[in-house]
């Protein structure tokens, strides 16, 4: 099949810049000694998992139970969950999975802890524990060095449960490089001070999980950190763009949409709205717009109704028809992923291949 025969509104994955962006993630963790454990929360698709551990992965990360189910029925291994597990439930969905693959989940509380080890326990099996801290960005994590050690003795203690390190998401990077830089000192000293009280207690960290997007290639500027989790650095997008993380040319996904109308003056109507990009925000700049139209960089996608699309073309000199086809770049993948059944694998105009986004809408 061909590209200009796809039906519209069609999600596109540019072969040629999605395996170089994974090899060169592969590369840059390869020259700094770190592993390299995907987020695939940006795809949700089994198929790009598997080719992330081909080219240099030493095992996967999701954020749901549900994704987890999805990846290891599809015969991923090793699966960090980075998310926390809650409640009783989950607990014992986790423990089944953990029958059929090496399994880590990330937690900063005691009861989260203790659940994850009575299922484990009622079911035979082990899990391994990662303990969350916060370097800054305020959302999960053990605020105090002090918290972390008892969390981490907790975890020795308990059957069936092993701790195998500690995790930190950077999220709070996602701001332009200047404000990384202090950033960066700031997360450093925390670290320290984490990592010094964990030896003045005699507790070995084995792991220290860090990394996303935006701080993947200063990954080894974080003290102690053995692997990272980077998920959009897949497709790259327009808020990585904003933040000079990466370049349009680096940006696999687009989204190939048709002009539906053009009646209204300094107006192109498109067929994909908020039901096709999702309404996240520009992360950079001045944060206004919702895609980068690859064609004309003077339009704006300025609004999304839920089936539209409002281009402001009123600054552009190109001329717009009826049925033509653009292709924009949205303003974050990971939320688009969520929002398609199918994906479309390109190189050049051919379509080498149709992806079912397997894991999409697994939220629980
Ligand atoms: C815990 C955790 N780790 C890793 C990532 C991946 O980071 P990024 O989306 O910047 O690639 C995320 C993203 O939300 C996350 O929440």
């Amino acid at each position: 099949m061909r590209v200009h025969e796809l039906e519209t509104p069609a999600v596109l994955i540019d072969l040629d810049v999605m395996e170089r962006n994974l090899a060169r993630m592969a590369e840059y963790c390869r020259r700094h000694g770190l592993a390299l454990r995907p987020h695939t929360k940006t795809h949700k698709i089994p198929e790009l998992a598997h080719r992330q551990m081909a080219s240099g992965a030493s095992g996967i990360t999701v954020a749901k139970l549900g994704e987890a189910e999805v990846m290891i029925q599809a015969g991923l291994t090793d699966v960090l969950i980075a998310y926390p597990i809650v409640g009783r439930e989950k607990a014992a969905r986790l423990a089944a999975l953990a029958e059929r693959a090496s399994l880590t989940v990330s937690l900063d509380s005691e009861e989260a802890a203790r659940d994850i080890s009575r299922s484990a326990q009622e079911r035979g099996v082990r899990v391994g524990l990662l303990v969350e801290l916060d370097i800054g960005f305020r959302r999960c994590g053990v605020q105090r060095p002090d918290e972390a050690v008892t969390l981490a003795r907790l975890i020795h203690d308990l059957p069936n449960v092993d701790f195998r390190g500690l995790m930190f998401y950077p999220g709070h990077f996602m701001v332009p490089e200047p404000e990384r830089r202090q950033l960066l000192e700031d997360a450093n000293t925390r670290l320290r001070r984490f990592y010094d009280a964990f030896e003045r207690a005699g507790l070995s960290i084995g792991v220290v999980s860090g990394g996303s997007t935006p701080t993947a290639f200063i990954s080894h500027e974080f003290l102690g950190v053995t692997e990272i989790r980077p998920g959009m650095y897949i497709f790259n997008d327009r808020t990585m763009v904003g933040l000079g993380v990466a370049r349009p040319e680096d940006c696999a996904l687009s989204i190939l949409v048709t002009v539906v109308s053009t009646s209204v003056s300094g107006r192109a109507i498109v067929d994909g709205g908020s039901k096709t990009f999702s309404t996240d925000r520009y992360r950079a700049g001045d944060g206004r717009g919702f895609g980068l139209v690859r064609e004309d960089p003077e339009a704006e996608v300025e609004a999304l109704s839920e089936e539209h699309g409002h281009l402001d073309i009123s600054r552009s000199s190109r001329r717009y028809r009826v049925g033509e086809r653009l292709t924009i770049i949205p303003n974050h993948v990971c939320t688009v992923m969520n929002l398609h059944d199918e994906v479309y694998g390109i190189r050049g105009d051919q379509v080498e291949a149709v992806w079912r986004v397997a894991a999409r809408g697994r939220v629980r």
